[in-house]
C-alpha cells in the first residue's frame, strides 16, 4: 500500500496528543507477554477501570504462564469473577497450557502462531507483537480501526468502506518507525477518549482539519446511540435481557454455592426471577451451552439434575 496523504501529520498529532494525555496503566509498564496477554484478554470486553484492579489481583494469584497452566480450571473461573464473559477465562488458561506444552513456556513471536492460541484474534496478536515484542505493527483493536477509518477513509456509517485486511495494511504503514509500542497505546487512548464510537469529541480534536469523516460523523452518530449491540435475545418473557447475562448469572451462582454445585431446580430461580415452566426449555439451552463450552458438568441423582462448576 502507498502512503496516504497526511500520514505524517497524523502521526505527529497523535503522538503530541498522547504525550499530554496518556493514561498510566499497569500493563504499560511491562513487556512480559504473559502479562500483556492477560491485560488484553481482560480488556477485550471490559472497561479499563474495572480491569486495573482485576489485573493486579490475577497476577498475584497466577504470576506466570506456568502457574496459570497448572491451576485447576475451577480456580481460574473463580478468579475471573466480576469480569463477565467467562469464556475468556477458559481461553486464557488454554492458551497458557498451549504455551507451556508446545513452546516450552516461551511465547511465539509471529502473528500466525499467536493466533493459534485460544482467545487470541488478530487484534490481540497485534497487541502482543507491539507491546511485548516491540514490533512496528498495528493492533486491530476496534478503537484503532475506527480512528484509521475515520481519518483516512471517512465515516463508518452507513457502513465501513474498507475491510480489516485493508485497515491492517494501512495501520501497519502508519506506525512511526521504532515506536510500535507507544503508537498503539496512543491510538487506543485516542480512540477511547477522543474519537469515540458514539460521542466523538470533534470540537477539541487535533486531527479535525484533515479528517475525512468530519463533520459528517457528528450527524451520523446521532440516533445511533441506542440499540447498537446486537445480542442474542433472552427468554421469551424477557427478550430484552441477552442470554450472556443469564449465563453469567449461572456461573456467579455456582461460584458462591457450597462445593460450587447446585440442583437445577434451585439454580433456575436464582438466575431468573419468576422462573416458571415456560422458561424450562430456554433454561435447558443455557445450561447445555455452558456444559458444551466446558464450564460445568451436569449429573443426575435420582430425579435431580446437579450442575457443578468444572
Ligand atoms: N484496550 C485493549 N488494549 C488496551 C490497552 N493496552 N490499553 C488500553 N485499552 C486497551
Amino acid at each position: 500500500m502507498r502512503r496516504l496523504p497526511h500520514t505524517r501529520q497524523f502521526q505527529l498529532k497523535i503522538l503530541r496528543w498522547f504525550a499530554k494525555h496518556r493514561r498510566d496503566l499497569p500493563w504499560r509498564r511491562t513487556r512480559d507477554p504473559y502479562r500483556i496477554l492477560v491485560s488484553e484478554v481482560m480488556l477485550q470486553q471490559t472497561q479499563v477501570e474495572r480491569v486495573v484492579t482485576k489485573y493486579q489481583e490475577w497476577l498475584r494469584r497466577f504470576p506466570t504462564v506456568e502457574r496459570l497452566a497448572q491451576a485447576p480450571q475451577r480456580q481460574v473461573i473463580l478468579a475471573w469473577s466480576g469480569l463477565g464473559y467467562n469464556r475468556r477465562a477458559l481461553h486464557l488458561q488454554r492458551a497458557a497450557r498451549m504455551v507451556m506444552k508446545e513452546y516450552g513456556g516461551r511465547f511465539p513471536r509471529t502473528k500466525e502462531e499467536l493466533m493459534r492460541l485460544p482467545g487470541v484474534g488478530v487484534a490481540t496478536a497485534g497487541s502482543l507483537l507491539a507491546f511485548a515484542f516491540g514490533k512496528d505493527v498495528t493492533s486491530l483493536d476496534v478503537n484503532i480501526k475506527r480512528v484509521l477509518h475515520r481519518y483516512f477513509v471517512g465515516s463508518e456509517f452507513p457502513d465501513w468502506k474498507k475491510n480489516d485486511r485493508w485497515l491492517e495494511d494501512l495501520g501497519n504503514m502508519a506506525v512511526p518507525e521504532g515506536k510500535g509500542h507507544d503508537w498503539n497505546q496512543a491510538m487506543m487512548d485516542f480512540g477511547s477518549l477522543v474519537c469515540t464510537a458514539r460521542r466523538p469529541l470533534c470540537a477539541i480534536c487535533p486531527l479535525q482539519k484533515n479528517c475525512r469523516a468530519y463533520p459528517k460523523i457528528l450527524i451520523d452518530v446521532k440516533g445511533k446511540r441506542k440499540g447498537w449491540d446486537r445480542v442474542e435475545p433472552g427468554p421469551s418473557s424477557q427478550p430484552e435481557i441477552p442470554n450472556r447475562i443469564f449465563r453469567g448469572r449461572v456461573i456467579e451462582a455456582l461460584r458462591q454455592a457450597p462445593r460450587h454445585s447446585l440442583a437445577i431446580r434451585k439454580l433456575a430461580p436464582m438466575v431468573k426471577k419468576d422462573f416458571n415452566e415456560d422458561d424450562a426449555r430456554w433454561f435447558d439451552g443455557i445450561i447445555g451451552g455452558l456444559e458444551k463450552d466446558g464450564f460445568i458438568t451436569i449429573t443426575k441423582k435420582q430425579d435431580t439434575q446437579i450442575v457443578r462448576l468444572l
